[in-house]
């Protein structure tokens, strides 16, 4: 994208009052940090960062002292006990490969967890992740505060050197990062979902010519 010229051009980008739908388009986002960052004398240098101050969470990996807070996290964005007893169990087995929160005022208040599943195909098996589970706390959520999570989660993939992504969840939230159940079709999950059962290509075409059991690791296996 060209640098921003006029206020307009601002304000046409970045829809002042809507400012979650920044944190929707990864596009929008990078050229909000690209001018929040020039010096300050420059006319939109000001206002990208307040902008970002509205739309900057800070995501962090899980320490030990945040369990607690997780496990709360999720037990009130999913009304039950099932999803914080599962990232307990994925902790304790060490199968998770990242999991971070979003700190506000000193409170974790969101939580994203990556684990790595097996593709058994007739050749061989693939590597994969699973994003599961995903909270918001329940006040805190439509803000885009699970959005950036969840971009700031693709991103640590990303750099483990992750190739594919699952994940069965909301279509309308996850479509907007890429996710599609066309790419799922010919991975079988254990837990069905249809439309909900999507993969995610973190590396082009790395679905191509995959095709296969996805296998969990035990802790889901509750949910089967
Ligand atoms: C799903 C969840 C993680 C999204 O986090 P969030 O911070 O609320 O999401 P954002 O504010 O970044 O994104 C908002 C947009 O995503 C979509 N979206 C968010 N939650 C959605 C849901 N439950 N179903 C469908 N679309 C959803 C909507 O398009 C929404 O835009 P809108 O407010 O204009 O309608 C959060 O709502 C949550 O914790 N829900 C309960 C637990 C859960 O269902 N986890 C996901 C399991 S797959």
């Amino acid at each position: 994208m060209p640098r921003i010229d006029s206020e307009d051009a601002f304000e046409r980008i970045f829809s002042a009052g809507n400012l979650w739908r920044i944190c929707r388009s990864e596009d929008a986002y990078t050229v909000l940090r690209r001018e929040a960052a020039v010096g300050d004398d420059e006319p939109f240098a000001m206002m990208a960062r307040s902008y970002l101050k509205d739309v900057e969470f800070p995501v962090r990996p899980e320490t030990t002292e945040d369990r607690e807070a997780i496990r709360y996290v999720n037990q009130e964005a999913f009304g039950g006990d099932a999803e914080a007893k599962l990232v307990d169990d994925l902790r304790d087995g060490g199968f998770v490969e990242s999991s971070l929160v979003v700190e506000n005022e000193g409170k974790v208040i969101a939580h994203i967890l990556f684990s790595r599943v097996t593709i058994t195909t007739k050749s061989g098996t693939v590597d994969a992740v699973s994003l599961a589970p995903m909270a918001v706390l329940p006040k805190h959520q439509r803000k885009g505060i699970g959005t950036r999570l969840l971009w700031a989660g693709l991103d640590a993939c990303r750099k483990r050197g992750h190739r594919i992504v699952l994940v069965l969840g909301h279509p309308d939230f996850y479509r907007e990062f890429g996710f599609s159940a066309k790419l799922a079709q010919r991975l079988e999950s254990p837990f069905g979902g249809g439309e909900a059962w999507m993969a995610l290509e973190i590396v082009p075409d790395a679905t191509k010519g995959v095709e296969g059991r996805v296998e969990f690791s035990p802790p889901f296996s509750v949910f089967e």
